[in-house]
């Protein structure tokens, strides 16, 4: 879809397939979102789908199913144990992964729970380009420590690196030098970084990475939840490796890694997740512990039906049209953005258009939570639901003084084949409005503070009536608009 140029000279993104099922949407009143978001205590988890116009919480789960995707889940077959349809999702990871093993789970954080009690121990750390934080969880309720080794241009809102996912292997040795390869549980490399913006690794950097993990006799694991990104990434910015086609650069990433383990809420766009491997010791030991907390090898927590889904979802994975299709719309946001000045997370990366908020609300103070503030700003005034990805995110010290994140950014997520480029223009159209308009965004408090997982179930309030007066300007601009 990339090389097909408009008479115009516009440079906009073009489908490459067409919509066949759709559902309807409604934009309520900014009267009645004002109240939305405080009902949901200005959390825009707690937000109710009916109040959302378009929903950019987040890319997972809610991706658009293909036709033969649905298709084959009226092929599933049932039964507890040994059915066809996981036969099938079998051979599709050979195929694609050359991979022997595989173990299917419910989701994603399902896989890192399994890895983490067969690999982590009291003590160990485990070295990764940057964390998530479900796989952060994991790791730490089962005594070990995460040790980010991002490189320099990782942090940088702003750069022209293509690959700030990449693992700085200089890092990575000097930690071995350092505590020995006994106190390394794992290597974990995550694919399309989700916290910094969606950026992925260059299969460059996963071959210098894999080398030395091999070196030292440490096992690598690859989280590729959002490897269809990073594969769309290593196809078009690696020069080296433009001519492989998606499969070969699939294979040849996978013979470098031990352990490969997704969401296959993203990743095949279903719902469902699994680890594969050809280390049958290791498989041995995560098999074991699999039927505790997922289910039966053959299913592992999953519907037959969405095992049948995910093997046509990873086989259409192999499609460049259809992987380009998020990473190019979500350009086009970024471009479009950064156009208007409005401070965006550069180079454009997968998973979603991801807003500067601590540039974009520079006078609010990170304890009040400026990328909170603009998630309820931005609802209030488009009805699009983004993600907080700042210090809300984060969990207090056990002094209680607060964890500043590095960032506060207002992730806005395209699922993948979900909307279309003039509902995208309407989100960069109201958040353009609200960037004229900052100054009237305040920040926001905690009424209500869940000691763990606080971005989930959290309350706030605005610090004073912004909202009100944010509701007052917008009705002053749009008077005859929703
Ligand atoms: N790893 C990565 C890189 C993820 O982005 C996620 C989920 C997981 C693991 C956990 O997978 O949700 O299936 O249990 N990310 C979602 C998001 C929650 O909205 O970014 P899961």
């Amino acid at each position: 879809m990339s090389n097909i140029k408009f008479f115009s000279n516009e440079e906009i993104p073009l489908e490459m397939h067409k919509v066949r099922i759709v559902q309807k949407l409604s934009l309520k009143p900014i009267e009645r979102r004002l109240e939305a978001i405080n009902e949901a205590g200005n959390n825009t988890f707690l937000l109710k789908n009916k109040d959302i116009f378009l929903d950019m919480l987040t890319d997972s789960g809610v991706n658009a199913m293909s036709d033969r995707q649905q298709a084959a889940m009226l092929i599933a077959d049932d039964s507890y144990a040994g059915s066809e349809t996981f036969t099938r999702l079998e051979n599709k990871i050979k195929e694609i992964f050359n991979m022997e093993f595989f173990l299917p789970a419910h989701q994603g954080r399902a896989c890192e729970n399994i890895i983490s009690k067969v690999l982590v121990k009291e003590g160990q750390i485990v070295p990764m380009n940057y964390h998530f934080t479900t796989t952060k969880s994991h790791i730490t309720v089962n005594g070990g420590t995460v040790e980010e080794i991002f490189t320099d241009e990782a942090l940088k809102i702003n750069s022209t690196n293509p690959f700030k996912g990449n693992i700085d292997t200089d890092k990575l040795k000097s930690l071995i030098a350092k505590h020995g390869t006994e106190k390394i549980a794992f290597v974990r490399l995550e694919a399309g970084t989700n916290l910094i913006g969606g950026q992925p690794f260059s299969l460059k950097n996963l071959i210098e990475v894999s080398r030395i993990c091999k070196d030292n006799n440490i096992i690598l694991i690859l989280d590729a939840s959002l490897l269809s990104d990073n594969l769309y990434f290593i196809k078009s910015r690696e020069e080296e490796f433009k001519n492989l086609s998606i499969r070969e650069i699939t294979l040849k990433i996978a013979s470098l890694c031990d352990v490969i383990y997704f969401s296959a809420r993203k990743l095949g766009c279903v719902r469902g997740g699994g680890i594969c491997t050809n280390n049958s010791a290791l498989f041995e030991r995560m098999k074991e512990i699999l039927p505790l907390y997922e289910g039966f090898l053959t299913y592992g927590g999953m519907s037959v039906r969405e095992m049948e889904a995910l093997t046509v979802g990873l086989d259409e994975t192999m499609d460049e049209d259809m992987i380009n299709q998020g990473p190019i719309f979500i350009e086009y946001m970024v471009n479009e953005l950064s156009k208007k000045g409005i401070p965006v997370v550069t180079p454009a990366g997968g998973l979603g258009c991801h807003i500067d908020a601590m540039r974009f609300l520079s006078h609010i103070p990170q304890t009040q939570y400026p990328a909170g503030a603009l998630a309820a700003a931005l609802y209030i005034v488009s009805g699009v639901r983004g993600m907080e990805r700042g210090t809300l995110s984060e969990q207090r010290n056990p002094d209680g003084s607060e964890v500043l994140s590095n960032m506060e950014l207002l992730r806005l997520a395209l699922p993948r084949r979900v909307f279309t480029l003039s509902q995208v223009k309407y989100a960069i159209d109201r958040i353009q409005w609200l960037f004229e308009n900052r100054e009237l965004v305040e920040g926001l408090t905690f009424v209500d503070e869940p000691k763990i997982l606080r971005f989930f179930f959290g309350k706030l309030k605005p610090v004073s009536p912004w909202q009100e007066r944010l509701t007052e300007k917008f009705r002053k601009d749009f008077w005859d608009s929703l």
